[in-house]
């Protein structure tokens, strides 16, 4: 059982994997919708604001709980908190199972956008092709596709499957989400699709679904909550310069959402399909821009694979950080292999998404649950962990940040303000539950 921890190569391969980890479905999509309805550039500033004030806390909070524990979350919160803390981590890892699940079938679905687009060209209705791909045997036999390649890049490990991943996608992803961006800036009508995306109405600013909308949303697109930053973490050694890491993480996560926005909506804009963008289900992303690709032309037949094969390569490296989570757990927690953690991990969370893969309304559900719940709940632990419990935390940030002012400020926030905001945002998407 005793075998040395693993690490990552480099501190760009660290980078690279947690900016992937972040970026994901959330960025590509959610962001732009969420802005576009709450208020424009107005629901920026509040973006950025609670990813400073919340996000930004609670990161440094993860990345210093795993490196100082060199463990994943269960056996992390255990050395530093007793065993009493064990089932608080284990709900990180029960969050991990059920996240993946169903991300892994939406995920599927781009798979199969990118390789359809690609070989079969358009669906005439991409609103009944949609509707009979999104569930039954094709959505779980996409599903397994897409689980198959997360557990092999997870099995090879951390350095050679992980980190390599994340090296080659990630800058190839930014750079064709600016791509796409800049292509969509010379289309005709594309100022519409800024006007409707960026038009700031402070209005909503006052409203407390759009504040914690918000808070939400900076925390989920941050991967934060369930121990995923935590996991990668603990296989960092003491070099790394923990406050600046977590600083360009969570710019690079905006900078992609922001621009991802850019990309979609003049798109959107330009065809004339801006009915549509109403919907702020995920069926949006898969029926309102295949219509926009298709009524392009030639161009949209270029545009369409290497779109959806960005979704894919979003939510792929999104997918792996939360494997991780459950193959590190059962690694440090069990004693197992690498090889046998990633393929019985793999497997249950195969079969625990042939259930949203039949329902949408479970995947659904599965996501509110996972999404905004536990997520959120699990950012309150561990500002709490780390803010009251942890002993010295500071001193565990500023190894390799020697000098750093503001830890005084950062385990203050932990403690007071970032627990009250996130009991909030909870209280909210409980209440918008029921
Ligand atoms: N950040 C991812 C996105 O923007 C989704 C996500 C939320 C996530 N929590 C996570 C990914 C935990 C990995 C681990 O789509």
């Amino acid at each position: 059982m005793v075998q040395p921890r693993e690490s990552f190569g480099s501190r760009l391969g660290f980078i690279m994997a947690a900016v992937g980890s972040a970026v994901g479905l959330g960025n590509m999509w959610r962001f732009s919708y969420l802005t576009a309805e709450n208020g424009g550039a107005a629901f920026v500033l509040l973006y950025i604001g609670f990813t400073l004030l919340i996000g930004l806390p609670v990161l440094l909070a993860e990345l210093a709980l795993g490196r100082g524990a060199q463990r994943s979350p269960i056996a992390a919160l255990v050395h530093y908190g007793g065993s009493g803390w064990g089932w608080r981590g284990a709900m990180f890892v029960a969050c991990g199972f059920l996240s993946l699940s169903y991300y892994s079938v939406i995920a599927g679905w781009t798979i199969r956008y990118a390789v359809e687009s690609l070989t079969l060209g358009f669906p005439s209705d991409p609103e009944a092709h949609f509707a009979a791909i999104s569930t039954g045997g094709a959505a779980i036999a996409w599903h397994l596709v897409f689980m198959l390649v997360s557990v092999t890049i997870v099995l090879v490990g951390v350095h050679k499957g992980i980190e390599r991943v994340a090296l080659v996608l990630m800058p190839l992803l930014f750079v064709v989400v600016c791509g796409i961006a800049i292509y969509a800036a010379t289309l005709d009508g594309a100022g519409a699709g800024y006007t409707y995306y960026l038009t700031a109405d402070f209005s909503g600013m006052f409203s407390f679904s759009v504040v914690s909308d918000a808070a939400s949303q900076a925390f989920f697109s941050l991967s934060l909550g369930m121990g995923a930053m935590l996991t990668y973490a603990s296989y960092l050694s003491e070099e790394h310069h923990l406050p600046d890491e977590s600083l360009v993480i969570a710019m690079t996560d905006f900078a992609v959402a922001f621009i991802a926005g850019l990309a979609v909506f003049p798109l959107i804009f330009a065809l004339g399909l801006s009915e549509a963008v109403g919907e702020s289900t995920v069926g949006a992303l898969f029926i309102t821009l295949p219509k926009a690709f298709s009524e392009m032309g030639p161009a949209g037949s270029v545009l369409a694979p290497v779109f959806f094969m960005a979704l894919a390569v979003a939510a792929l490296t999104s997918a792996i950080s939360l494997l991780e989570v459950v193959v590190a757990a059962a690694i440090d927690s069990l004693g197992w292999t690498r090889t046998r953690a990633a393929l019985v991990g793999g497997a249950v969370i195969t079969a625990l998404g042939v259930g949203p893969a039949l329902d949408l309304r479970v995947l659904d559900w599965m996501d509110k649950i996972a999404g905004n719940l536990l997520l959120v709940a699990g950012g309150l632990a561990l500002a709490v962990f780390v803010g009251w419990v942890m002993q010295s935390p500071m001193g565990e940030v500023a190894r390799g940040a020697e000098g750093v002012r503001w830890l005084f400020l950062w385990r203050w926030l932990l403690r007071v303000p970032v627990p009250l905001v996130l009991a909030a945002v909870l209280y909210a998407s409980i209440a918008a539950l029921f």
